[in-house]
């Protein structure tokens, strides 16, 4: 008999927590959107009451997914539950996951409570989520660097205070496999009523592990549900990445003998959804979903592939989703061609004028380009979310010089605040004259951290999607912008990045 695993996707809460992948609810709508096609058992959605957006994406998305679990963590007081469960009430399946530290060093330094303290506060709150639903998680933070002892004790009170749900949180990346799963498998072993929860398993990659731990939290320890996000997203290294849970447990049925209700096909383009939306780039070596996971370069390894598809290859690119570029629309496409291609993509704009809007856009891009591809579109659809009507800068125009043994110039025109503005400024390279050219009229004092461009799709015609990550008093951000000229695009991610520290709302840390 073969046991389900249940695989609980946390991009919208603990990848989103990854400094500068903060997203919007309509991007983060879009995300769901796209989990619900690759049939992820839960979402969590995110952390009702760390901020009002938060509060805002959560119940749209609630609302709007049918087919998953929606999820959203709260702290374990009766504010934050009470909070989570406002913001899941249109959900048809809904989840409340509570958590509490519960490592000496977390509750000593960090909460300033005794254990007894901490005990009582994890069936306060188990109790009072169980006022909303009967599916409620609960989490001991910084499990993996808790005592057993005291561990039995809090995962047997809240679990005989209604937690369908026991999640062993490896917070800080601090599990080696064979321990974690063996302590998991401990206090399976120890807990009486351990029978009455599914236990979950929640790695984070410090020590590049998380998957490892939560393949050997599900064999050594029992574990039917993983945490994981998209691409590994996720604070300092990242969390454990779903594309490399699933294509484990499915390639290596032999060895896992476990079932998965995920649509693999589905992988790719969430893969490429979220990085387009959050500006983390996947690197080309990374596994099941990088540029050169299927691609095979030596002569020996080609020769193989070609008598024999399975010398070299354990998966098949097009059961993850891969597939060959695809032309799907020219210059002559019609509106309707082009509708009827973002519904095909998921992508639900939300008035005739958008699409409108998204339409004209496409055909100045065929105007210059001249295959669409399914890329193309999708970072059309990012540019066109991104300007948002609260955005204070708008790209317009740009003109740029270099020659060698020049100085490069750019003169820019944008808009701020609707009123059109222009600035020229050197630099010692196309884009560092870009940025002084912005800076000299809008002096954000923002330090650039990280800058890069790939090619949206092959060719030279491709258009280049470029990253931005600024830092403006400790809060960062990342700005994309696409364009088939880099240099434009930098621009349009500049300014999208200036947008987003424009954009006051903060939010609290779960952790803190
Ligand atoms: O890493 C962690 O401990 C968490 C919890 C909130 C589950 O993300
Ligand atoms: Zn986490």
């Amino acid at each position: 008999m073969t046991d389900k695993l249940i695989i609980f996707d946390t991009t919208l809460r603990d990848g989103e927590q990854s400094p500068g992948a903060s997203m919007t609810k309509d991007e983060k709508i879009r995300i769901a959107k796209q989990l619900e096609r690759l049939k992820v058992d839960v979402i969590e959605a995110g952390f009702a009451a760390a901020s009002p957006g938060d509060f805002e994406a959560i119940r749209a998305i609630a609302a709007t997914i049918k087919d998953s679990t929606i999820c959203s963590l709260s702290r374990a007081n009766d504010r934050d539950i009470a909070r989570a469960a406002e913001a899941l009430q249109a959900a048809q399946r809904k989840r409340i996951h509570t958590f509490i530290a519960t490592s000496p060093l977390h509750m000593e330094k960090k909460l300033r409570m005794s254990p007894d303290q901490v005990l009582e506060q994890a069936i306060q709150a188990v109790r009072f989520a169980r006022n909303f639903t009967d599916d409620v998680e609960f989490s001991p933070e910084d499990g993996s660097r808790s005592e057993v002892d005291f561990l039995c004790r809090v995962i047997e009170a809240v679990i005989k205070k209604g937690a369908t749900t026991i999640n062993f949180a490896d917070t800080v990346g601090y599990g080696v496999p064979e321990l974690y799963g063996n302590m998991l498998k401990t206090l399976r072993e120890r807990i009486p009523n351990s029978d009455k929860a599914i236990w979950s398993v929640h790695c984070h990659n410090d020590l590049g592990m998380a998957v490892a731990n939560s393949l050997a939290g599900v064999m050594i320890g029992g574990a039917r549900q993983v945490e994981c996000t998209i691409n590994g997203l996720g604070e300092r290294a990242g969390n454990t990445a779903l594309e490399e849970i699933v294509m484990a447990v499915r390639t290596r049925k032999d060895y896992f003998n476990l079932e998965l209700g995920i649509d693999t096909a589905q992988i790719v383009p969430a893969s490429k959804l979220v990085s387009q939306i959050t500006g983390f780039a996947v690197q080309p070596n990374k596994a099941v979903v990088g540029a050169n996971a299927f691609a095979h370069a030596s002569g020996i390894h080609q020769d193989g592939i070609l008598k024999a598809r399975d010398t070299y290859e354990i998966m098949r690119a097009e059961d993850v989703g891969w597939s060959a570029n695809k032309i799907v629309l020219g210059k002559l496409s019609g509106r309707n061609a082009f509708k009827q291609r973002l519904e095909e993509l998921g992508i639900a704009l939300d008035s005739e004028s958008e699409v409108n809007a998204a339409f004209t856009r496409f055909k100045e891009l065929a105007d210059r380009k001249s295959e669409i591809f399914d890329e193309d579109i999708l970072a059309l659809v990012s540019d066109e979310e991104q300007a948002s009507g609260s955005d204070v800068f708008h790209f317009v125009s740009l003109a740029q010089r270099s020659e060698t043994g020049e100085l490069p110039v750019a003169k820019v025109v944008f808009s701020m605040e609707g009123e059109e503005v222009s600035c020229e400024a050197n630099g010692n390279g196309p884009v560092d004259a870009i940025v002084n050219a912005i800076e000299s009229r809008v002096s954000s004092g923002a330090e650039l951290l990280l800058f890069s461009v790939n090619a949206i799709t092959t060719g030279t015609q491709s258009q280049g999607e470029v990253t931005m990550r600024l830092s403006k008093s400790g809060r960062i951000v990342n700005g994309v912008g696409a364009d088939p000229d880099i240099v434009v695009a930098s621009a349009k991610a500049y300014l999208s990045a200036l947008n987003k520290l424009e954009s006051k709302a903060e939010k609290l840390n779960p952790q803190i």
